[in-house]
């Protein structure tokens, strides 16, 4: 078999550059040379395609804070050619031939529909969710009205947009207190609150539309953090569950990637047999319902009553090699450079699929 050329796409412009970084020197790590080619392009701050032929293209990679692409790279746009994408090097005008794209981008741009509606312009194979399922799993919003739509337990919320008229007062009336604040579409608990009075509630909404202009309020559910990490188009398989016992008052931004005691991941967790097929059911339905295909984390809440509450998806979950996902294949045995290989065929399978429609009359 021919070798086949892998873009990884890794830093990109949202709060999650850093981490993108870390989970994307693993991915790079696991590829298997003998069948993969890799161009790895790190997308600096400012939206710039950087091509990374040797050497390292991460600094600080021992200290996750501060991570950063290195110096070095060289500006690269894609361009759709002979029904497929390359890389064009600008300076040297040089082509290069992309078979199948990683995005291994957190947040904003990466895991928005953003890049996958960019690839797919470009005729070339992502790994993961596509436009609206990637769309739709950002937006908390949307994917909460999906999940009711399927009937699937999720905490109770009010949606506030920018510019309309909210009392934090009326709100605490009809979620009680505390209830977690969030904006729409962020991960990484960026701009993420715990609110206990009116005031804080009020600060918490205003913090909040910083970072969106749609705000979630949520009832704050009581019970444990339970994952599961999703794999597959047509017939996903569900990992065994996982357990985040978070250390700080929540799963917060400091508490996932700058306090090395944040928080403990367990995987697998601590469930009997019934509850455990249960989660990944129920997990496989929520994958589902949001039309999702490649991979996804679904993170649950489970209640002291043993009921089960959907908190988000993620659809590019953290690939570091302590993060969650990679780790509950471990668990359920799939190795981390099989399960990358596994998502590069999924990828190509599900572009293959989508061949078959037809786009004109
Ligand atoms: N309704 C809620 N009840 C209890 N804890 C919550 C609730 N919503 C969020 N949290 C806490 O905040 C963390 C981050 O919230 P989450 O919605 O997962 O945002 P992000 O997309 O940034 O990860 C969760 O892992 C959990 O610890
Ligand atoms: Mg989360």
């Amino acid at each position: 078999m021919p070798k086949q050329t892998v873009c990884i796409l890794c830093g990109g412009r949202s709060s999650e550059h850093e981490v993108s970084l870390q989970s994307a020197l693993n991915v790079t790590a696991a590829l298997d040379r003998e069948a993969y080619k890799v161009l790895l392009v790190g997308i600096a701050r400012d939206g710039g395609w950087q091509l990374y032929r040797d050497g390292p293209f991460a600094i600080h990679t021992d200290d996750p804070a501060r991570t950063a692409l290195a110096d070095g790279g060289e500006l690269v746009v894609p361009l759709a050619l002979d029904g497929g994408m390359c890389l064009m090097a600008v300076a040297s005008g040089e082509r290069l031939p992309v078979d199948v794209v990683f995005p291994v981008l957190h947040g904003t741009f990466g895991e928005d529909g953003a890049v996958q509606g960019l690839l797919r312009m470009f005729h070339v194979p992502c790994v993961g969710c596509d436009v609206a399922s990637s769309a739709n799993c950002m937006d908390k919003d949307l994917a909460k009205r999906l999940m009711d739509a399927a009937e699937i337990p999720n905490a109770r919320f009010v949606m506030i947009r920018s510019g309309d008229d909210w009392d934090a007062d009326e709100i605490a009336g009809r979620l009680g207190l505390p209830a977690f604040v969030k904006p729409a579409s962020q991960g990484s608990s960026v701009g993420v609150s715990k609110a206990k009075s009116i005031p804080e509630l009020a600060e918490a909404i205003r913090l909040a539309m910083r970072y969106d202009t749609k705000v979630l309020v949520e009832e704050a559910v009581a019970g444990r953090e339970i994952e599961v990490a999703v794999l597959g188009n047509h017939e996903p398989r569900a990992s065994l569950p996982g357990e985040v016992i978070p250390k700080h008052e929540f799963y917060s931004y400091d508490a996932k990637y700058l306090d090395e005691d944040g928080a403990v991941l367990i995987a697998p967790a601590e469930l009997d047999p019934v509850l455990t097929a249960c989660i990944q059911a129920e997990a496989l339905r929520v994958f589902r319902a949001l039309g999702c295909s490649g991979m996804a984390r679904v993170d649950f809440f489970l209640k002291t009553d043993s009921t089960l509450l959907v908190n988000e998806l993620n659809t590019i979950p953290g690939f570091t090699r302590i993060s969650m996902y990679p780790k509950l294949w471990e668990a359920s045995g799939i190795r981390y450079p099989m399960l990358v290989d596994r998502l590069l065929q999924l990828a190509l399978e599900q572009y293959a699929d989508r061949q078959q429609n037809r786009t004109t009359r």
